[in-house]
């Protein structure tokens, strides 16, 4: 019988818990099973709250850690209904949790997911894989981006260099050279549908820009464009991450106000699409890299706007979707942690620490047996 693990993953756009069920082999994946949770708003709110420093956060954080854990096991025992399968079937589940708090440039750099897995594994009985980042961080690495070992595996092309540009709340990349002996890169370039979903919710009520309809309506302000490129996060050599705690709704507002003139929303709209692009590219071209091929994936795939823009600022790059290689954007990174979560739970490492910065490979997470 082949062996079978669930992902469960909510990333920093919080819209809601991708779960996925997948077998690995040396050929590649093949996916069993998807669904989608969406995350209740009372529930979201809570978490954007826990994202920045407020009072009482201990109890907060408590309850939405236990009511997070019931809405991923909701999340794996629908999966497991829509696809047919049994929970008996399931070597073991990797649940990524919601990040509330990533900070990797303090003292003490730490990462925080909630969503509880002790929860999960007495709710579907299967064996829970989690907090996958802390023991990349202990081992002095960002703890992120994790996905990179797995586009690797799933996406490495001996014909031609590839770079993987997941675009979810943030972005993030992952450099595969044709060469297997050259090391991979990847790191978070900076914010992709963050602020342009918090900008689209605050001035049309939706969660966000359909295809990107808003942005293209709007023009790019360059002046805008580059008091935000002025970030110091763009500047900062890799590794590094980023999340909530650096690109939210307050600091655009703050650099809209010392911007000073009152442009249309949906000019800044542009703008912010014109920021993802751009930082994107030049997070690129600064690997050496002005050819090949670009594999998007995450939910900013689906942005018709911003595919148009990537492909104006990386005129050397052939764009692509992940769903030409068989996974629809939506299910790569829920696949990246039942793909790691078949790694703990067969011993190996999951992070790459060309990637990360840590000391050396790791076995990741905390399992909690079924
Ligand atoms: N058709 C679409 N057009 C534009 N943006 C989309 C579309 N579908 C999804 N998205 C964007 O993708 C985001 C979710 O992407 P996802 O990969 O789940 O990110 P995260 O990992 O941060 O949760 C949504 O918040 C939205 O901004
Ligand atoms: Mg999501």
């Amino acid at each position: 019988m082949a062996e079978l693990y669930i992902g469960l993953m909510s990333g920093t756009s919080m819209d809601g818990v991708d779960a996925v069920v997948a077998e690995f082999g040396k050929e590649g994946m093949h996916l069993h099973g998807s669904h989608s949770e969406p995350m209740p708003a009372a529930i979201r709110h809570g978490l954007i709250e826990l994202t920045q420093p407020g009072p009482n956060e201990i109890d907060r954080m408590g309850e939405l850690d236990v009511q997070v854990g019931q809405l991923f096991a909701q999340a794996a025992l629908k999966l497991l209904d829509k696809a047919g399968l049994k929970p008996a079937d399931i070597q073991g589940i990797g649940s990524h949790g919601q990040t509330i708090r990533h900070r990797p440039q303090v003292r003490s750099p730490f990462s925080l997911q909630i969503g509880d897995p002790n929860t999960i594994a007495e709710t579907t009985g299967l064996t829970v894989v989690a907090d996958f980042r802390r023991r990349d961080m202990a081992a002095g690495g960002q703890g992120a981006p994790l996905v990179p070992a797995f586009h690797q595996y799933l996406f490495h092309s001996e014909g031609l260099d590839r770079v993987i540009v997941n675009l979810g709340g943030i972005a993030n990349i992952s450099v595969l050279r044709r060469d297997l002996k050259a090391p991979v890169y990847g790191f978070d370039t900076g914010p992709a549908n963050g602020l342009m979903d918090a900008w689209h919710q605050r001035h049309l009520g939706q969660a966000y820009d359909e295809d990107g309809h808003w942005a293209a309506s709007g023009t790019v302000d360059a002046s805008l464009l580059a008091r935000l490129l002025a970030h110091p996060f763009f500047a900062l050599p890799a590794p590094k991450s980023t999340g909530r705690e650096d690109f939210h709704l307050e600091w655009l507002l703050a650099q809209l106000q010392a911007h000073g003139q009152n442009l249309p929303p949906a000019d800044v709209q542009a703008t912010l699409l014109e920021l993802t692009a751009q930082s994107l590219a030049t997070a690129i071209h600064g690997q050496g890299l002005n050819e090949g091929e670009l594999i998007l994936c995450g939910g900013g795939a689906y942005n018709k706007a911003l595919w148009q823009r990537l492909d104006a600022v990386l005129p050397g790059f052939q764009q692509r979707s992940s769903a030409d290689f068989g996974l629809a954007p939506t299910w790569v990174e829920a696949s990246a942690f039942a793909w790691l979560a078949c790694r703990t739970l067969q011993g190996l490492p999951g992070n790459l620490p060309s990637v990360t910065g840590a000391r050396g490979p790791r076995i990741l997470g905390g399992v909690y047996p079924g």
